[in-house]
């Protein structure tokens, strides 16, 4: 009976969404989703789904009809294109990828471990300590069981990479790892090209299988073909592996769910025959699952990615957002160390992408979430673009208040 159901706790990251909307202060500042904002704190529609957005209304052919299941190849080829590098992806070229269009990231990591739970027994997931909460829990739920392995050092702030390697050799072989293919969440610390080389030899020594997810490409270097660089490199080491990737954060397509599956496997002369059975497979998930994709954010990025014009406006848009991150990291920085807040502040414009980690403690967030109303998640995460010429000297003379105390 319903008596058996306990009451679960509330998603922690939505849960601060509805409580920085329950707060009436004028003051208030919301540091926590990783959604870009512009400089008046608001939503950004970026111009270039604008346009796309209006050749979809005025297309006289459109219709509701269901997508295939593993949804719009217009879409999908073209999102295999911009993690792989291009139609010269060896991966590409010898059709070794299989493709298939999910609801946003979320449900491209969701696919991809059902896959793994069904088709790869017997292993454990090693994610990074700290990693996005989701992964936890959407590993855990199809029993998958979860390791760590080290990831962030909070004596430099940076990667722990030491401790990373050591983790990944220790691992029994044939482990899942998964991979931030850039601008890592919740850090914003990625390795280095050198380092990514160190761990590719790691995992190809071990046997290990490697999971990337992609969800701030565009956002790490402003540059969508270096921000795909790991990918590439262990796809030309011949690696077999999945990426699942979002277009959340890069086209601003939140709340419409466009995201895409990749599987590559491993050169071999009957390659597309392998690729042939694991599409079939991942249809029938599909199926059961969600039966076919919803189609308006696909098709919006779909417009982009196939338009060499739009192609390049969407670049520039991708340069605006991630250039104002930039320049809200450097003030940030610049008035916690003209205010000489206790410790050392170079963290916040070494690490990239959409966040920052701070190093606040628990308490701190806390404190500061009730004194100030500057809301971040408890492990002292912040979202950059949560940040603007209005409130970052507040935010900054916050944390030194709280920093002091
Ligand atoms: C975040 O980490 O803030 C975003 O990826 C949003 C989410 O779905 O958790």
């Amino acid at each position: 009976t319903a008596e058996v159901v306990p009451q679960a706790p509330e998603d922690p990251l939505f849960g601060l969404m509805r409580a920085y909307r329950a707060d009436q202060d004028p003051k208030k500042v919301d540091l926590g989703i990783g959604a870009y904002r512009d400089n008046n704190a608001k939503p950004w529609v970026l111009p270039v789904v604008k346009k796309a957005d209006e050749i979809l209304r005025d297309d006289p052919e459109l219709n509701h009809e269901y997508a295939p299941i593993a949804g719009i190849t217009s879409f999908t080829s073209k999102a295999a294109e911009l993690i792989l590098g291009g139609v010269d992806s060896p991966a590409i070229k010898e059709k070794r990828v299989t493709s298939v269009q999910t609801i946003s990231g979320t449900g491209a990591v969701h696919l991809g471990a059902l896959f793994l739970a069904r088709f790869y027994t017997g292993k454990k997931v090693y994610l990074s300590d700290p990693t996005w909460a989701n992964h936890n829990q959407i590993f855990s739920n199809v029993g998958i069981p979860i390791a760590k392995y080290p990831y962030f050092s909070k004596e430099t702030r940076g990667l722990d990479f030491e401790g990373m390697k050591a983790a990944l050799h220790g691992a029994p072989e044939g482990s899942i790892i998964l991979l931030h293919a850039c601008a890592h969440n919740p850090t914003g610390v990625d390795p280095t090209l050198d380092q990514w080389k160190e761990i590719a030899e790691i995992l190809r020594v071990k046997k290990h299988f490697p999971f990337f997810d992609t969800a701030y490409q565009g956002f790490a270097s402003g540059d969508l073909m270096r921000d795909n660089a790991a990918v590439r490199y262990f796809v030309d080491q011949g690696f077999e592996l999945v990426v699942a990737q979002s277009f959340a954060k890069n086209f601003g397509l939140y709340g419409e769910r466009a995201g895409c599956f990749h599987v590559v496997t491993a050169p071999a002369p009957d390659a597309e025959t392998t690729i042939a059975r694991i599409a079939s497979q991942l249809a029938i998930l599909q199926r059961s699952e969600i039966s076919n994709p919803p189609l308006y954010g696909a098709r919006i990025a779909s417009i982009v990615l196939n338009d060499p014009k739009l192609f390049a406006e969407w670049e520039d848009n991708l340069r605006t957002m991630s250039g104002r991150i930039i320049s809200m990291r450097n003030a940030l920085r610049a008035k916690l160390e003209e205010l000489g807040t206790p410790g050392t502040w170079n963290h916040i414009t070494d690490q990239i992408g959409m966040f920052s980690y701070t190093g606040l403690t628990e308490p701190q967030v806390l404190k500061i979430r009730s004194d100030f109303h500057i809301y971040m998640t408890k492990n002292g995460r912040i979202s950059m673009a949560g940040l603007n010429t209005n409130n970052v000297d507040y935010v900054a003379k916050a944390i030194d208040k709280i920093v002091r105390e």
